[in-house]
Parts: C-alpha cells; sequence; structure tokens
C-alpha cells in the first residue's frame, strides 16, 4: 500500500466492541484482570499500555515501515495475531512528548558508553546531551555530520549511539542517513534518527537504513498546534525495544489516551498537509531568495542549499520548514519578527498555521543559532498571501 493509504486506515480498524469507524477513546486508568492478575483483555493499567495509544503506535511502525507489514496493535492483539505477513513486525513506543521519547533513548545507554550528536540539533537535545549525560556516564562528541569522514573518526569502540536529525532545527543541515548508518554499523553503534521535520511521509530513516526514528509527534503528525506526543519506531521488538518500553513504563514519560487520539486522528491527513507544506515552503523560499535583504535561505528543495543533492536522495518532498538569514545582525532579524501581520511569533512548528521565530532568542543563553536567523513553520495558507506579509515586513 502507498503511505496516502496507510495514514487513512492504519490503526483504524473498526471499533470490536460498536463497529464505529472513528477510533474510541479509552480513558480508564485500569483494566479488570484476573484474581491473581490473569489479563483477560491484553490490558491492565494505562502506563503499561492502552488501547488508543496501541492504535497510534500501530499507525507510525506502518507509517514508517510501509514495506514491512502492518504492525501489532491492540485489537491484534486480543486476537493473538501480531502480523499480517508474518515478517518481522515494526514496533512504536509513544511518549508524552518528543523529548520524552529521546530522554528514554539515551536512558537506554549503559554508563560507560559514547555517543555521538550532530553540531546543529534540537536545543534541549543538545541540553540533555551537555547536562545530563555526563550525570550517566555516558560520554558524548559533537560531530559534523555532514562529513561522513568525521563521524568515521569519532566513532569508538564503545560507541552505541550516532544521533542524526535532518532536516535540522534549525539550520536544516541534510544528513546522508545510508552513509553514516552505514559507518555506525560497521563499529556496531546504532542510528537514530529525529524525523520530526520532514515525518515518514517525506523521509523514512529505517528504510535508509537507520535503527531507530524519532518524531516529536506534537509537530506534523498531530498537525494542528494543539497536542504534545513524542515517539520511537523500530523495525522489529527485540531487547532495545523491552528496554525502551521498560524505561517508559518505570519512569513514566507516558502519552495520555486523549494525546495519543488527537495524534492518531492529526495522521489521517498528514499525507496532504505534507504535500501543500511542502509546495508553500518552495515558495516562500523561492520568494526570499530573490529578495535582497536575505543574506540566506536555507531550504533543501533550493539548488543553493548544501544538502539538496542528498535531500533529493533520500527524500520525496523537502518539507515545510525554511530558515533564513537576514542582513545585518540579531536587531535587523527580530525587526522583521515584529513587522509580520499574517504569520505568528510563536515557537513550536509543523501546525496549519504559518509560524516565525527568531531562536537565538528562544533557544537563550548557549544557542548555537546564528543571530540573525529567523525560522519559519511555513503553514497551509495561500502561499502568495504568506509571501505578500513577509514581503510588507521585509519593506
Ligand atoms: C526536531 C525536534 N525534535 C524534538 C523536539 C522535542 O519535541 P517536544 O517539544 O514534543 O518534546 C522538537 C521540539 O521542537 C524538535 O523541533
Amino acid at each position: 500500500m502507498n503511505i496516502e493509504t496507510i495514514a487513512i486506515h492504519a490503526g483504524a480498524e473498526p471499533d470490536p466492541a460498536t463497529a464505529a469507524i472513528a477510533p474510541p477513546i479509552h480513558l480508564s486508568t485500569t483494566f479488570e484482570h484476573g484474581p491473581a492478575t490473569e489479563i483477560l483483555h491484553g490490558y491492565t493499567y494505562v502506563r503499561d499500555e492502552n488501547p488508543t495509544q496501541d492504535r497510534l503506535e500501530a499507525a507510525l511502525a506502518q507509517l514508517e515501515c510501509p514495506r514491512q507489514g502492518k504492525a501489532g496493535h491492540g485489537l491484534a492483539r486480543i486476537e493473538g495475531t501480531t502480523s499480517e505477513s508474518g515478517k518481522e513486525s515494526p514496533a512504536a513506543l509513544a511518549f508524552g512528548s518528543g523529548m520524552g521519547a529521546a530522554a528514554a533513548l539515551l536512558q537506554s545507554l549503559e554508563p560507560g558508553s559514547h555517543a555521538i550528536f550532530p553540531e546543529d540539533v534540537y536545543v534541549h537535545v543538545r541540553l540533555v546531551q551537555r547536562e545530563y549525560l555526563p550525570k550517566w556516564q555516558i560520554q558524548a562528541s559533537v560531530v559534523n555530520m555532514l562529513d561522513v569522514e568525521a563521524v568515521k573518526r569519532a566513532l569508538r569502540p564503545e560507541t552505541r549511539l550516532v544521533w542524526l536529525e535532518t532536516p535540522s532545527n534549525p539550520r536544516m543541515n541534510v544528513t546522508d542517513i545510508a552513509a553514516v548508518a552505514s559507518a555506525a554499523h560497521a563499529r556496531g553503534a546504532l542510528v537514530v534518527v529525529d524525523n520530526t521535520f520532514a515525518t515518514p511521509v517525506l523521509q523514512r530513516p529505517l528504510e535508509l537504513g537507520a535503527d531507530v526514528a524519532l518524531h516529536s509527534t506534537t509537530k506534523y503528525c498531530g498537525g494542528h498546534s494543539d497536542v504534545q506526543g513524542g515517539i520511537l519506531v523500530l523495525k522489529s521488538k527485540g531487547p532495545l525495544y523491552d528496554k525502551l518500553y521498560q524505561t517508559r513504563l518505570v519512569l513514566g514519560a507516558v502519552a495520555s489516551p486523549f494525546n495519543s487520539w488527537l495524534v492518531l486522528r492529526g495522521l489521517r491527513t498528514l499525507a496532504v498537509r505534507m504535500e501543500r507544506h511542502t509546495a508553500n515552503a518552495m515558495s516562500v523560499a523561492r520568494a526570499l531568495e530573490a529578495h535582497k535583504r536575505i543574506e540566506k535561505v536555507f531550504y533543501p528543495g533550493l539548488a543553493s542549499h548544501a544538502g539538496h543533492e542528498i535531500a533529493k536522495r533520500q527524500m520525496k518532498g523537502f518539507g515545510g520548514m525554511v530558515s533564513i538569514l537576514v542582513q545585518g545582525g540579531w536587531d535587523e532579524a527580530v525587526g522583521v519578527a515584529a513587522k509580520v501581520r499574517l504569520w505568528r511569533n510563536a515557537t513550536s512548528l509543523g501546525g496549519v498555521e504559518s509560524l516565525i521565530e527568531h531562536r537565538a532568542s528562544a533557544e537563550g543563553p548557549g544557542s548555537t543559532a546564528p543571530k540573525n536567523l529567523l525560522r519559519l513553520s511555513v503553514g497551509l495558507e495561500n502561499a502568495d498571501d504568506l509571501i505578500e506579509d513577509l514581503m510588507q515586513a521585509l519593506g
């Protein structure tokens, strides 16, 4: 099946009790079990697993691995079937936020291990790397991921994880997932790709050789700026899945059933939204590239982007995020953000509405974002209206 069809139907089996087409939200925190805690209907306690979250996990697992067969979900678990094809099923674990998912993955590393991070990465992942990993006795190196030879040089016998974020936040760096994965695997390290900006509609890291795909589902997967969530997708269950499951269960970064339901609902329109986000972002990027007050536009869809050729190879479209450098510095960039009327000055991304943000001030002290960088989350409005507003703000 194609990704657009999977987005509509994955995890959407009619409710076995009522035949409801829209999935039910099971808010119950607890499920009846036998007198010796025998599991009667597949569930015991909401923090372990719950039916709404199961549907979301099945849907995202299938979206990230459309060729790998259907993922197991709650209904299948009750019916005792996990995969329709008999092949290894992909598996996903939903979390209460993207950072909850990121933290669980990093908490799966043993003391004494080593991880590699890119220079440009979501600010709070950098914070975990700098502030928390040392406390957990995990060493980290920060590497220019655009240089695969540099990644190879940074790999050590104790390297367990290479962290990729492509396109990256906020510089829109594009990393060659297949090349880094083969270098990492040659030294026994796993590769995670933060796929938040691209979504499985535009890029599927597991098919390119990565071991884990991570999403802040708060962004495009939810798609309406009204839900927080995160997810990890693995090619199959196994020791890493078990460890992550246990971390989520015990440390508690779980998604609520209602939030799981909202993300699941968002997934239904993900493919069409990504198409429009991409078309709008391309128009906005081209218009800005031609403006004399713009020093640089970072958008992988532009031929001028350093990662354009790699992006063409590994992405189906270039996504809805664009970053720009305004001629001048901090004040000039903030001045443009102050003049927009249609775009909203707000953090986050991936919703239907267009947002603009001066990243250096949003990230605060320690930010590595250029002082004149504005990040644009290009929404689903008419592209001409978005461009007109940016042009009046640029003067
Ligand atoms: C690329 C990326 N990864 C992870 C996160 C963290 O996600 P959340 O805010 O859902 O914890 C963000 C948040 O902005 C992000 O942009």
